[in-house]
């Protein structure tokens, strides 16, 4: 709280001044709540201006294309850190000592298993469901398999729940993949680390032992952890508002995943790989770039364009140099697509639209590229992002569980019909 404050002036109104809170970087947030009291609302869809909550987790500078988990700027943590060790920090606040490390890793490796019942849901969807699907109907579910960790008032309980999430998400994930291809789900093999693991149980058969390239799990590890958490995006809001409700922590995660889906957001990895392969050949890069300036077009250059970005989106550089080393390490680095991807972002940067309305390259642009050289098909793209961000997403909502919080319920400008009586169907 500051002494500061904003003034309204309101035609035919008193003054009505409002208090201005300073955060620790970022800017200040004017509080509007008294304003109902005056009988206006704000009106701001999209939340383009909104705060809609207190929070320490993570802090984005889109001017200047910086992300911070809990103070640690994304590149050292993606260079110096790993997957699991950025979790315990978004979870705990501080980066864990030797000790809290080992526990937390052993604690997740040890809870990587679902309840065998679990296997029986996938058994109702079609072998054609899209797997975000799947993930949307199996870990809303979850809740029916543990009650003992459903009293949200209780920490031991929310951080119980915390693990089973970041432990079994990818268990799920790749249930999901081996139920589209007809494969038998594998078991977590708790000799491997948790992204190793991962595409273990992606590709993975009975007959063989998994053979896991270090370099490739590397990767894969660093895609989770530059997904991991994003401040108050769509999902993350959805997380909170469901939350907010009481609602239990796997019915929250559930919504999340089902808000990441949308191809303005989480889907956004899947909708690039679609696009390249639209594209097909550089020589038609231009006419794309005509349709995305083109506003009778619905056509929109996906894995371009931020909310909050209007610089560089500090992962997508991060994601570039993992594409190079990736396609590298597996010889493919005359992938078309990856060339395909960096004519058109060199493109995209020099053209005036993209240039003027301040459109880089985010998160998604240059995932797929990875995923699909990693062998992971385009429709288990999202799945990916997901499993990333539920670290992200529990955190969130244990931050707000665990602090004063009221049921999200914003409200809205009418301009339906006035007040009017019923006419019977006989007198229309
Ligand atoms: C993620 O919020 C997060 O943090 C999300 C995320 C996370 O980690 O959680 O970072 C993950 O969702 C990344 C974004 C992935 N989505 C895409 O790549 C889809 C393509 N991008 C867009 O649809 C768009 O840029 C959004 C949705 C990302 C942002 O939309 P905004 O902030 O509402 O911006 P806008 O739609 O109002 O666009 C502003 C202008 C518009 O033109 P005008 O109406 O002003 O003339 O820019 C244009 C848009 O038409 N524009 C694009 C464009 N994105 C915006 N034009 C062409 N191609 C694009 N990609």
């Amino acid at each position: 709280m500051t002494d500061k404050k904003a003034s309204l002036l309101i035609e035919g109104h008193d003054n009505v001044d409002f208090p201005i809170y300073e955060g620790t970087i970022g800017p200040d947030v004017i509080d509007v709540r008294s304003l109902t009291s005056k009988g206006f609302f704000t009106y701001d869809p999209g939340f383009v201006s909104t705060a809609a909550c207190e929070s320490k987790i993570t802090y984005i500078d889109g001017n200047q294309g910086i992300l911070l988990h809990r103070g640690y700027p994304i590149d050292q943590l993606a260079s110096e850190s790993d997957y699991l060790e950025t979790c315990y920090l978004l979870l705990k606040g501080e980066l864990p000592n030797k000790a809290q490390k080992e526990e937390f890793v052993e604690t997740i490796r040890y809870h990587t298993m679902v309840h065998d019942q679990i296997n029986n849901l996938f058994k109702g969807f079609r072998r054609d469901a899209h797997p975000m699907a799947i993930m949307c109907g199996v870990v809303g579910a979850l809740s029916a398999f543990y009650h003992d960790t459903l009293d949200i008032t209780d920490e031991r309980q929310r951080e119980i729940s915390a693990m089973r999430l970041i432990a079994k998400i990818p268990t799920l994930a790749a249930m999901s993949y081996k139920y589209s291809i007809g494969q038998p789900f594998i078991y977590p093999d708790n000799e491997l680390d948790y992204s190793a693991n991962f595409l273990h149980m992606m590709f993975g058969t009975p007959c063989e032992k998994s053979n896991i390239s270090p370099v490739l799990a590397k990767a894969m590890d660093r895609i989770f952890l530059l997904h991991a958490d994003h401040e108050q995006n769509a999902s993350t809001s959805t997380v909170r508002l469901t939350g907010s409700t009481g609602a239990n922590p796997y019915a929250c995660i559930a919504a999340g995943i089902a808000a990441l889906w949308g191809p303005s957001h989480g889907g956004a990895n899947e909708a690039v790989l679609e696009m390249l392969e639209e594209i097909g050949d550089e020589s038609r890069i231009d006419e794309f770039v005509a349709k995305a300036k083109d506003k009778a077009d619905p056509f929109r250059l996906m894995g371009f364009g931020h909310r909050v970005y209007k610089n560089f989106d500090p992962r997508a550089k991060v994601m570039k140099e993992t594409a190079d080393e990736v396609l590298k390490e597996l010889g493919l680095e005359d992938d078309p697509l990856l060339k395909i991807a960096k004519r058109l972002e060199q493109i995209a940067l020099e053209d005036p639209y993209f240039i003027e309305k301040k459109l880089y390259p985010n998160v998604d642009f240059y995932s797929g590229i990875i995923l699909k050289a990693l062998g992971i098909p385009t429709s288990m793209f999202t799945v990916i992002f997901a499993v990333g961000r539920t670290v992200g997403w529990i955190s969130h909502w244990n931050e707000m569980i665990s602090g004063d919080y009221r049921i999200g319920r914003p409200r809205q400008l009418y301009t339906g019909a006035p007040q009017r009586d019923f006419v019977k169907v006989e007198d229309r």
